[in-house]
């Protein structure tokens, strides 16, 4: 079975919203044989990377850049899995209250650097998260679980 590790940093009411929706698509219609791996940024490891086939990374912004939680995760496992996972597919939501820009370009850097493939854009949310921003969040979370459906 393929395994989706989901990487997030969750602070507040508005960003559990986004991981909820996130956690609802990769069980979308259709996806077989997927597993999920759930942690938190200041939680997930080496061998959570190691055993992974795919990513769904999950950040507020912070200061123009991502969470200093996921900037943890990549500085603890950059290169111990440098060339391990060549090609993973990898989403990304970014959620901010006024620019997220930064913060989807420093992990877009680094999961280039690691060689995942990004499979879907980058959701970006500022604000509230409304119907809209929810369904985005979970279309791009079934994405990356349906490029590992089968696998
Ligand atoms: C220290 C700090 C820096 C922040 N920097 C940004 C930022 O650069 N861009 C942005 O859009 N939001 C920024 N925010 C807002 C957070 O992204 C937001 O608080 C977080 O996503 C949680 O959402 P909520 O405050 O609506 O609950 C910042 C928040 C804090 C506390």
């Amino acid at each position: 079975m393929a395994l989706l590790l989901v990487v997030h940093h969750t602070t507040s009411p508005a960003t559990q919203e986004l991981l909820e929706a996130a956690l609802a698509g990769t069980r979308a219609d259709g996806i077989e044989g997927v597993g999920v791996l759930v942690r938190p940024a200041l939680g997930a490891t080496v061998s959570d990377v190691v055993a992974a086939d795919g990513f769904l990374l999950g950040t507020p912004a912070n200061i123009g850049y991502m969470s200093g939680a996921l900037k943890t995760f990549f500085d603890s496992v950059y290169y111990p899995t440098l060339t391990a996972k060549p090609g993973a597919p990898y989403g990304l939501y970014v959620h901010g209250n006024n620019d997220t820009a930064g913060a989807v370009r420093s992990v877009e850097s680094i999961a280039k650097g690691m060689g995942w493939e990004r499979v879907h854009e980058p959701v970006s949310v500022v604000g509230a998260p409304d119907k809209d921003a929810r369904d985005a969040v979970w279309d791009l979370a079934a994405t990356v679980a349906a490029h590992l459906a089968g696998a």
